[in-house]
């Protein structure tokens, strides 16, 4: 039988490791939204691990919903190009609205994406990114207000994160061997 595992050179975050991350940003989160019942807005597809574990680590009400949008493709790189393709379902005007996405690479996803919901009259806008990836000489275009941890510049794979759909269901988080995608 194939395994996911045997693609991955190395554990970045164990088990272990992203149940106390959650944990901590949850708690974060409840303190901070304690008035306000948020909008939980998941980035499909990658998103869904982390917004899953989060939400029931936030212990007040909240709402969710999901938006998809393409940047990727099959690639490891970011083309530059952002396009919806899965809109709200729920509008958005007056709401305190939590945006939830698995990594911040160079920030175009996200920077797009908050620009196109400002124009939607919310009251707050804010990102709870599980990873920030760090490349060095390099400003990211948003400042998520929770991060759950930093990762190199490398592929990360797992916890809902993928390379070409696979090795989403990981249970921890790897980087992915090279010879992988190259
Ligand atoms: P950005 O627009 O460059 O910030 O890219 C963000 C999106 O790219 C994320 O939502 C991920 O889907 C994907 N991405 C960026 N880096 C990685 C990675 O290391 N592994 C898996 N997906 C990644
Ligand atoms: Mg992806």
């Amino acid at each position: 039988m194939e395994s996911n595992h045997e693609d991955i050179e190395r554990v970045i975050l164990s088990r272990q490791d992203i149940a106390d991350i959650v944990e901590r940003m949850g708690e974060q989160i409840s303190s901070d939204y304690r008035e306000s019942t948020p909008l939980i807005v998941a980035i499909l597809r990658g998103a869904v691990v982390f917004v899953a574990d989060l939400m029931r680590a936030i212990d007040c009400p909240l709402e969710m919903d999901f938006m998809a949008v393409s940047s990727y493709g099959a690639a490891a790189k970011s083309s530059g190009v952002v396009r919806i393709v899965k809109d709200l379902d729920t509008p958005i005007e007056g709401r305190d609205v939590l945006i939830v996405e698995d990594i911040l690479d160079s920030g175009i996803t996200l920077s797009y994406l908050i620009k196109n919901l400002e124009s939607r009259g919310p009251r707050s806008i804010e990102v709870a990114a599980f990873l920030v990836k760090d490349v060095p000489g390099r400003k990211p275009a948003v400042r998520p207000r929770y991060v759950g941890t930093h990762v190199p510049d490398a592929f990360v794979v797992g916890y809902g994160l993928d390379y070409a759909e696979r090795y989403r269901n990981l249970p921890y988080l790897g980087v992915l061997k090279p010879e992988v995608y190259s």
